[in-house]
């Protein structure tokens, strides 16, 4: 077989049912990823004679005779040496300069479907000028779970303005303004009855500024991300881009049960077959109990997992691990496992499971952690009492209580869990992993592996997007423990059906809410219960359900004397059950518990007459008060009191109201009903269709106090430039970007000079990891630190110079100096420019102090280390507003638009903090609408693919619109806080609030599916 490659000819020997996927990256065309086998992500997408195609559902023998193309033949990066390149093509460059990668794992797609577009579309067109919905159709078949689509069609649309030989405008990388969001024009906001995007115009967020980041070069500045061109230009970056010798392919044999134990198991016919290099039960495996939950140690929980054990306990658990030569063999062999249930009582449902006496976990080796017990399928219990609650309820003059519930949703990153393991030549285990945590993974993996940590070394590479769901040590043990039974390579990926039935997913929780208020408004005492669902697991069990009361719970303290001393209570039951574990997942508990604290207020404001929003800001957590949780809860530690510095929280919602229009939309019925429809266009009646406007207000942490920790190294190079490492871990969210803005703003340098590595055990400090919002707040302050220490060497150094090298150059005159003259202290130098600047004006360069460091005089290598752990945990705040039409007869509801408008401190870099907004924001609409695991009496997962399990596309957006309400957060040297999650706590209560305006539906379930809104509906009676 020959298949034509970007016009290369490769012959290829291969069985007849390879992929063209398959066949594509054996030759080493990495670019093509792997999302999932069932052409339904559209990472695999390749161009077969123009026309995008699915690389991963074709066999290579029928692209032979096409034309195939992929990116890596698209463009080439400006600058290699002595060679001219053409540089990015267009469509890469828009992509780098818009921010429009994230991750970068859907990039090659994007970028290879935009190619089809524009390139069909003058024929289409008579001009390549494809409007917003051309773009957005295109990208329909490319599923990204990062960026909210936003960015990309944006850098579709200016690279298509490139090719029509048109300057786009605004011109990309220009930052909007710094002024307020103006009002928006009230006859528009009224007239604008149809939602549209407007992609073509908004290229970055609003920022009210604040005045101490005015001076600042490269801090607050919207640069391209670091790494953004290598992903354009789709280079090996990911785990699974590497292929080693006799690399051998690693499967699970998975439990079709959902609760058993294993009464006997026979894998002698499997290891018989040819091909097959070994395969391990439970028999093989020292008995080892640990927690997958990749988080500092001690644990906050329980531990009950085994690599392998002889009782399963939910349909996905793990039962045997093979390797062998080819993934089919491997198939194979699961298949000749011969292995006997005797199944044991199913527990699906949390409120049954709780003391019911069958257990999920009586192993003996189980280590309890604070308030687990087994004995009553209990992985961790919470119960927190602020102030004097039932006093408060008795003070109070309404008492509200109802029941909330928020489904099992999973982090669905594109790229799957992936791992290679190998021996190095010193045999240590190398561990290649696609991991948020990989100082974590090292240790948890040590004693499972039997290996001292000095012998383990865990590398990872570009991460394809993680959301939590690779806050967890899941593959990395089945691969490791193969590579030390055959001493070879192994390499081990999920399937997209592995991702449903075996990774992590978001706790599920029935919450009831009992809040008491004053007629006027005053709320006297608020108490939540949450009975949160862990699975058969309690990874992360304590943690993400304690942080649903720790962040949601927090928000409303009451008003007067109520907030003087708030009354709060939280009582949580966090409980085994026979379905797989759940995890950590973006906003880690929060966007639980904003679902029904959100809801409950909206219903007490309504009860009670009250303006929704004048009602929430009332009782919110004001700048100056005591964050009400933290002189009672610290995830399992000491707690330890904590005072909100900064809180944007009215101004957010002053320009977020503005943005969307509430003044003029909420309570008016001519807007409500200004949807018309063929059927009341024909009938002359009232449309069906009902417009709805909602709002959420929110607030998430900054890290975990006391706890994160973040470590930095920075060495200076011969040239000038510097090596930045970090053991922080980007997943997607640009924090290596950020991480060099802040670095370069203390040196004094460009963007461009500071190389970042990150993460290597063995050559990055110490990181806990991409997790709880912390990177750009721990990580900065460490960097932060160590640029400091090395500006004072560098300052140390270039006074060196001045005062024995330079007396003769000077910026402003040109005018010669004897050489005594002005001596310069180190203090007095300022970093600037690439320079290093004595007060009188001379200046050494920074390549004439790297050079003259390490070759010249008193040879050092200039270089620091610096490490940052928080004593506080600073909030950002959001207002998050939800604009709805609702179709009354089917219930069906489409999202118009979603605002939100962020206090998240100084905004370090304005395109990927609103990428991160943005993208979370859409997660955060199909956890409202759409997304959720169901199981059926079994335990087997309904949602096994990403076609049942629907997550937004391209061309299903809302309009998105995104505003930074900056304050500067004293406790951070660049006065910044966390932005990565809280995006995803208002979407689901914001919609589910519109749609209330607009139709009367009260849920108390999410997602908003169109059953539930319509069977809501009729219990609506209007007033
Ligand atoms: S990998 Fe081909 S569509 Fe998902
Ligand atoms: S950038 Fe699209 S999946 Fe990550």
């Amino acid at each position: 077989m020959h298949l034509l490659i970007n016009n290369t000819n490769h012959p290829l020997d291969l069985p007849p049912h390879t992929t063209l996927l398959r066949a594509l990256r054996s030759l080493g065309y990495f670019s093509v990823k792997h999302g999932c086998e069932t052409g339904e992500c559209g990472a695999c997408t390749v161009l077969l004679d123009g026309k995008p195609v699915n690389a991963c559902v074709m066999l290579a023998a029928q692209a032979e005779g096409h034309q195939i193309e992929t990116i890596e033949d698209l463009g080439e990066r400006a600058g290699k040496g002595w060679r001219e390149t053409e540089g990015l093509h267009p469509l890469q460059q828009t992509f780098v300069e818009t921010g429009a990668i994230q991750c970068g794992y859907c990039t090659p797609a994007m970028l290879l479907a935009a190619r089809a577009l524009l390139a069909r579309n003058p024929r289409l067109y008579s001009t390549a000028n494809p409007t917003e919905a051309d773009v957005r159709e295109s990208l329909s078949g490319i599923l990204c779970r990062c960026t909210g689509y936003v960015k990309p069609v944006q850098a579709i649309l200016q690279a298509a303005a490139i090719l029509r030989g048109e300057k786009p405008t605004p011109k990309p990388g220009i930052p909007a303004p710094p002024e307020f969001y103006p009002p928006p024009d009230e006859e528009s906001q009224i007239s604008n009855l149809q939602s549209h995007t407007n992609t073509q115009t908004r290229v970055l967020p609003k920022i009210a500024t604040t005045p101490q980041t005015s001076e600042w070069k490269r801090v607050g500045k919207p640069d391209p991300k670091v790494d953004a061109v290598k992903l354009a230009l789709g280079k090996p970056a990911f785990t699974d881009d590497m292929e080693l010798r006799g690399m051998l392919y690693a499967k699970v044999l998975w439990s079709p049960v959902a609760h058993a134990h294993i009464t006997h198991i026979d894998a002698s016919r499997a290891r018989a077959l040819p091909g097959v290099a070994a395969v391990l039960t439970w028999q093989d495996l020292p008995r080892v109990v640990y927690s997958t939950a990749g988080q500092s140690d001690p644990i906050p929980g329980p531990l009950d997992m085994f690599s392998l054990d002889h009782k399963v306990r939910y349909v996905g658990d793990r039962v045997a691990f093979v390797a062998a030569e080819t993934p089919e063999i491997a198939e194979a062999a699961l298949k000749l496992i011969e292995v006997q249930y005797e199944e044991l009582p199913t527990l699906l449902d949390s409120a049954a499971a709780l003391d019911n006496a069958t257990l999920l976990h009586d192993e003996p080796e189980y280590v309890n952690f604070a308030e687990s017990d087994p004995s009553r399928n209990l992985a961790a219990h919470i119960h927190i009492d602020i102030g004097n609650v039932n006093q408060g309820f008795a003070e109070a003059d309404h008492l509200f209580e109802e029941w909330y519930e928020v489904p099992k949703v999973q982090q669905a990153h594109i790229e799957p869990h992936v791992v290679i393991t190998y021996w190095d030549e010193d045999d240590r285990l190398t561990i290649r992993t696609s991991t948020q945590v990989p100082f974590h993974a090292r240790r948890i993996l040590a004693p499972v592996l039997g290996l001292p940590i000095k012998r383990i070394r865990v590398i990872k590479p570009r991460i394809g997007g993680g959301f939590g769901g690779k806050q967890e040590v899941m593959v990395e043990d089945v691969a490791a423990h193969l590579t030390i039974a055959t001493g070879r390579p192994v390499r081990f990926e999920y399937t997209r059906e592995e991702e449903f039935i075996a990774a992590r997913s978001r706790h599920p929780m029935k919450v009831r809410m009992k809040t008491g208020v004053k007629n006027d408004g005053t709320i006297t005492a608020n108490e939540m219960y949450a009975l949160s669902d862990t699975g058969a697991y309690g990874c992360h069990a304590l943690t993400v359900t304690g942080n649903t009361g720790h962040k949601a719970m927090a928000l409303y303290v009451g008003d007067g004397k109520y907030r003087e001393k708030p009354n709060i209570r939280f009582v949580a039951d966090i409980v085994y059950t026979n379905t797989p574990p759940a995890g950590a997942y973006r906003g880690y508990g929060v966007p639980q518990g904003f679902w029904p604290v959100e809801r409950h207020m909206e219903r007490i404001a309504r009860a009670l007459h009250l303006d929704p929003i004048e009602f929430r800001l009332k009782n919110a957590l004001r700048q100056g008060e005591l964050q009400p949780f933290s002189t009672a809860w610290s995830e399992g530690r000491e707690p330890s009191p904590e005072t909100i510095q900064t809180n944007g929280l009215e101004e957010c919602v002053a320009q977020a109201r503005a943005a969307i229009g509430w003044d003029q939309k909420y309570g008016n019925k001519h807007w409500r009903n200004s949807i018309s429809n063929l059927k009341s266009q024909i009938s002359n009646q009232q449309s069906v269709m009902k417009k709805g406007i909602g709002v959420a207000l929110v607030m998430q942490g900054t890290a975990i106090p006391y706890l994160d920790m973040g470590g930095a190294s920075i060495k200076m190079n011969d040239d000038g430039s510097f090596n930045l490492l970090v053991g922080a871990t980007d997943l997607g969210t640009g924090s290596d970007t950020v991480l060099a803005q802040i670095a370069a703003e203390i040196l004094g340098v460009e963007l461009d000079d500071i190389i970042v590595y990150s993460s290597d055990t063995d050559f990055t400090p110490f990181d806990v990891g991409a997790y709880a919002s912390s990177t750009t707040y721990i990580s900065g302050a460490a960097v932060a630190r160590a640029a400091n220490t090395l500006a004072e060497q560098i300052r140390e150094r270039a006074a060196k110079i001045f005062n024995s090298q330079h007396p003769e150059r000077r910026e402003t005159d040109g005018l010669t100096q004897s050489k005594d003259a002005g001596r310069v202290e180190p203090h007095d130098i300022t970093l600037a420019d690439c320079r290093a600047y004595a007060p009188d004006g001379r200046f050494v360069t920074m390549s004439e102090i790297g050079h003259h460091s390490l070759h010249k005089e008193d040879q050092r290598q200039l270089m620091a280390v610096g490490s940052y752990v928080s004593p506080v945990a600073p909030p950002p705040f959001a207002a998050q507003f939800a604009e709805v039409t609702v179709d009354t007869e089917t219930g069906m509801v489409t999202v118009d638009k979603l605002v939100m408008a962020v206090d998240s401190g100084v905004i370090v870099n304005p395109l990927t903090a609103s990428g991160q907004i943005e993208g979370g924001m859409t997660q955060a609409l199909g956890y409202a609408v759409c997304e959720e695991m169901v199981y059926d009496a079994r335990g087997q997962a309904r949602e096994r693919d990403l076609r049942d399990y629907h997550i937004p596309h391209a061309h299903e957006m809302p309009d998105l619109t995104t505003i930074f309400v900056e304050t500067f957060e004293p406790s951070h040297p660049f006065g910044l806080k966390a932005v990565a999650e809280i995006p995803m706590d208002g979407v689901a209560p914001a919609v589910g609030n519109a749609i209330l305006d607009a139709c009367g539906a009260d849920l108390k379930i999410i997602p908003a599916t169109p059953e539930r809104i319509w069977r809501a509906s009729r219990e609506y009676i209007s007033p």
